[in-house]
C-alpha cells in the first residue's frame, strides 16, 4: 500500500509523531520557529495531510500549493482563526483541532496569573534575587490585594472560562460572567451571575478574557472599556492578544488607571522587545505558555495526530474535533 505524505510544521512532543510514522511518510520542520511562508508553500506540496500550529496561516494559496492530494489541516491548536475553513470545506479538506484539550491547564495559568499579579510574586522574586530586599520583614512591603472574597469577571464562560470559575469558587470569590449567549444551566452549575459587558468591567477586581478570536471579538476591550474597570482592577488575558487593543492597554496601564495586567498572549508574538508592556512593573508577561504543561502538550499531540490519521483511513473523526462538519457531504468518509 502506498504510504500517505504528511507535513508537520514543528516537532510537537510525543505521540504525536510516533503515531503519524508509523503509517505515513513524515517530513517535519525540525527548527525551534514556524517555517517561513515560502518554505511552507514548497513543503506543502502533494501532501495528503497538514499538522500545523496556530502560527502557520492556511489560505487558499498554500491549499493550491499543497494541490488536489490534501485531505486534512489537523491544527494542534484550540484556536483556528489561521486557517481559511470555508475554503477548506468548498475544497472537501477535513479540518480539525484539539479542541479543549487544554482547557485544564489554561485554567490553572490564568489562576496563576491572578495569583501573581495579586501578591508581587514576580517583583518579589526579582527584589530578592537582585539584593534589593533591605528592611526584613516590613509591615507595608510589596502591599497586594485579595484575591479570596474579591469578584472575578469572566468574559467567555466556554471551557477554559469554567474551569477558570470553578478554581475561583475553591477561593471563595463572586464570580460575574459575559458571554454572547447566556448559559442559565451552566449559571446554576457553577454559582456564576450574568452581567452585561459594561457592567462585568466596572465591578470586577480581575477581569479575565476567555473569548475565541473572531471578528466580534476584535479588539472588543479598547480604552472605553478599560476606562470602565477599576483603578485596583487587574485585567488577565489568556485567550488571544488581538481580542484587546494593545496600544490602549499600554497607555492605561503607563497612567496606572488600573492596577495591573497578567498576560499570556499579544496582538505580535514574539512581543516586540521595544513593546511598552515590556518596560512596566505592573504587568506579568508569559510567553503563551497557558497550555505547556508536558501531560496537556503530549494529549493535544495525541489527538491532532489521531485526528488526521482517521481521515487519512477514510473515517469519520471525533466530531468532538471537526471545524467543517459540512466538509462531510463534500468529501464523504466512511
Ligand atoms: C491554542 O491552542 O489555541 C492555544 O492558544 C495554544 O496553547
Amino acid at each position: 500500500m502506498v504510504r500517505k505524505k504528511v507535513y508537520v510544521t514543528r516537532k510537537v512532543p510525543e505521540p504525536g509523531l510516533s503515531m503519524l510514522s508509523a503509517e505515513c511518510d513524515v517530513t517535519m520542520n525540525k527548527k525551534p520557529e514556524p517555517p517561513s511562508r515560502k518554505e511552507m508553500l514548497r513543503n506543502v506540496a502533494g501532501r495528503d495531510g497538514i499538522l500545523c500550529m496556530l502560527s502557520d496561516r492556511i489560505d487558499s494559496r498554500m491549499m493550491d500549493a499543497a494541490g488536489p492530494s490534501l485531505k486534512v489541516i489537523s491544527s494542534y491548536s484550540t484556536g483556528f482563526e489561521h486557517i481559511e475553513v470555508k475554503e477548506a470545506t468548498v475544497r472537501g479538506i477535513y479540518v480539525t483541532y484539539t479542541s479543549d484539550t487544554l482547557a485544564e491547564a489554561t485554567a490553572d495559568m490564568t489562576f496563576a496569573l491572578i495569583l501573581a499579579c495579586a501578591r508581587n510574586i514576580v517583583n518579589g522574586d526579582r527584589l530578592v534575587r537582585e539584593g534589593r530586599w533591605k528592611v526584613g520583614w516590613a509591615p507595608d512591603l510589596m502591599l497586594g490585594y485579595n484575591v479570596h472574597d474579591a469578584t472575578l469577571g469572566i468574559i467567555g464562560l466556554g471551557r477554559i472560562g469554567s474551569a477558570v470559575a470553578r478554581r475561583a469558587k475553591g477561593f471563595g470569590m463572586k464570580i460575574l460572567y459575559y458571554s454572547r449567549n447566556r448559559n442559565p444551566k451552566l449559571e446554576q452549575e457553577l454559582g456564576v451571575t450574568y452581567a452585561g459587558l459594561d457592567e462585568l468591567l466596572i465591578r470586577s477586581d480581575y477581569v479575565s478574557i476567555h473569548a475565541s478570536m473572531n471578528s466580534a471579538s476584535y479588539h472588543m476591550i479598547d480604552r472605553e472599556k478599560l476606562d470602565k474597570m477599576k483603578k485596583t482592577a487587574f485585567l488577565i488575558n489568556t485567550s488571544r492578544g488581538q481580542v484587546t487593543n494593545e496600544a490602549d492597554l499600554a497607555r492605561t496601564l503607563k497612567s496606572e488607571q488600573i492596577a495591573g495586567a497578567g498576560l499570556d498572549v499579544f496582538e505580535k508574538e514574539p512581543l516586540p522587545k521595544t513593546s511598552p508592556l515590556a518596560k512596566m512593573k505592573n504587568v506579568v508577561l508569559l510567553p503563551h505558555i497557558g497550555s505547556a504543561t508536558h501531560q496537556t502538550r503530549s494529549k493535544m499531540s495525541e489527538v491532532a495526530a489521531k485526528n488526521l490519521l482517521d481521515v487519512l483511513d477514510g473515517k469519520q473523526p471525533d466530531p468532538a474535533f471537526l471545524v467543517n462538519p459540512q466538509v462531510r457531504s463534500v468529501r464523504p468518509l466512511h
